[in-house]
């Protein structure tokens, strides 16, 4: 990389892990604080499994998911009071969007080559200044290899169903926890045993397990990281 690269390109923390491990939270915060983007990618694969749904779109047929993944018109924004918004052709689909039924569509239309193919390009250019967070599975291995700064961020599984049990329960969204354990236990073996990119760490990312750590113990732990990368 030439000393010019490194002035133009933006920089970006990467943040991959499990559903349930906080790293949406962890990288909002950051992003929020540092003033920088933020790539929920893993809003992407759950956006163009709903389209593809919508538009009876069998997921037999990758190519066709995978091209029209790329006709879709997406805005993340949020309304006046706040609340998330993710416009798809104008319409809101946020709360559609977050369902856990969703999240399982994701992970399955998420094992397809040609969708993470057309996906590629769509999530690099999130890539702007002054930087960018980028939230996934691949972030630091596939989508951003020469990121300056890498997280794994990890938690056991009963933790994780527990986290998302409350977050549900907040909502008053009633659920079984040991159902729930399930389903994250088959979409986490879903994603870390695919082929195409699968859940792994980097080499170079920092490992972080949270399973006994606060969120602000976290974000304390990527400071530290983004500083010894001279980012901050
Ligand atoms: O992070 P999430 O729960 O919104 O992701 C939903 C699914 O999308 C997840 O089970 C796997 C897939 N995904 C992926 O394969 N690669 C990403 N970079 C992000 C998500």
């Amino acid at each position: 990389m030439s000393k010019s690269d490194i002035q133009t390109t933006p920089p970006v923390l990467t943040i991959d892990g499990p559903s349930g491990s906080g790293k949406g939270t962890v990288s909002r915060l950051l992003a929020n604080e540092l003033g920088w983007h933020y790539l929920d990618s893993g809003a992407l694969y759950r956006i163009t499994a709903l389209a593809a749904q919508a538009a009876e779109i069998p997921f037999d047929y990758a190519e066709t998911v995978a091209d029209y993944a790329l006709t879709l018109d997406i805005e993340f924004t949020s309304d006046e009071q706040g609340r998330e918004q993710i416009l798809v052709n104008g319409e809101d689909i946020a709360s559609q969007v977050r369902l856990e039924t969703t999240g399982e569509l994701a992970s399955q239309i998420a094992a397809l080559p040609a969708v993470r193919e057309a996906l590629f390009q769509v999530q690099r250019k999130f890539a702007e200044q002054p930087g960018l967070v980028a939230d996934g599975r691949d972030m630091g291995t596939i989508i951003f290899p020469d990121a300056r700064c890498k997280i794994f961020l990890d938690a056991s599984a009963s933790e994780r169903a527990d986290r998302r049990y409350k977050q549900l329960k907040e909502k008053g969204v009633s659920v079984s926890l040991a159902r729930l354990r399930e389903e994250i236990e088959a979409r986490d073996a879903r994603d870390r045993g695919r082929e195409i990119a699968p859940l792994v760490p980097a080499d170079d990312a920092l490992v972080l397990d949270s399973t006994a750590m606060g969120i602000d113990e976290v974000v304390d732990r990527i400071r530290q990281r983004l500083r010894s990368e001279s980012l901050i």
